[in-house]
């Protein structure tokens, strides 16, 4: 069994399978998972493990604090799914050293078969299973995380809700950050008055057209002071939109 019973399918390698699904067992993706429109394996990396105290780990050629999971150990794990020429699903290794995730890829990932993501834990993972396997290192932001759990959790999140029928009303997929290259406009419900604050009056005057233009300046602004890299890129490509 390996676990590709859906259009999309993740099989995350962990040393804490327990952790999945964890969030994304609700919500959204949760439903989503419940109603087959994806599905989920964790592998338990200590599965592969070949002495009696299960040992993953070991410490780092050259010194230095902490350890280092085993190449061999990684690489079985790998090895045993189910996968053949017909699995073309990204190998995805998650580390602070990775790539930046960003919307675009996981729109391209959403739009592929599903993932494989290896987390590692400890000081890192002996560089020689993540070159063997031809793995992508993913960085899911510049700060550092305990293990790769949380990060899986955050990829397989962000391309989940992408999928055909996850999210109700796919209008708000294309309004929402980084689709236009700018972070989303402010959001206001009822009460209408409350704590003192009202809403900007344009949004309850009914004129659609001006409801939107309104939306986009605010995007602009918040980008533009929030984000000044977001900002140069896309005020570069519109015209008369100086950085
Ligand atoms: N593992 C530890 N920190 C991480 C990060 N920032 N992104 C992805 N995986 C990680």
């Amino acid at each position: 069994m390996n676990g590709r019973t859906a259009p999309w399918s993740a099989t995350v390698l962990t040393l804490f399978p327990e952790m999945f699904p964890g969030c994304l067992g609700h919500s959204l993706a949760g439903k989503a998972l419940d109603d087959g429109l994806w599905s989920l394996e964790a592998v338990d990396i200590r599965d592969f493990a070949r002495d009696r105290h299960a040992t993953v780990d070991d410490t780092p050629f050259g010194g230095g604090p902490g350890m280092v999971m085993r190449a061999d150990i990684v690489d079985a794990a790998l090895r045993s799914l189910d996968t053949g020429p017909a699995d073309s699903r990204p190998r995805i290794f998650l580390s602070p050293r990775g790539a930046p995730l960003t919307q675009r890829r996981a729109r391209e990932m959403a739009a592929g078969p599903g993932a494989i993501v290896l987390c590692g834990r400890y000081e890192g993972v002996d560089q020689r299973a993540i070159e063997a396997n031809g793995l992508e290192e993913m960085s899911i932001g510049d700060y550092v995380l305990s293990g790769g759990e949380p990060a899986a959790a955050v990829l397989i999140d962000a391309c989940v809700r992408l999928l055909p029928g996850v999210v109700g009303d796919a209008r708000s997929l294309a309004e929402e950050s980084f689709e236009r290259g700018l972070l989303e406009h402010p959001h206001y419900t009822r009460p209408q008055t409350w704590n003192g604050m009202t809403v900007p009056e344009v949004l309850l005057s009914g004129h659609h057209a001006r409801v939107a233009e309104w939306r986009l300046a605010q995007a602009e602004e918040i980008t533009r002071l929030r984000r000044p890299d977001l900002w140069a890129r896309y005020a570069g490509q519109q015209p008369g939109k100086g950085v």
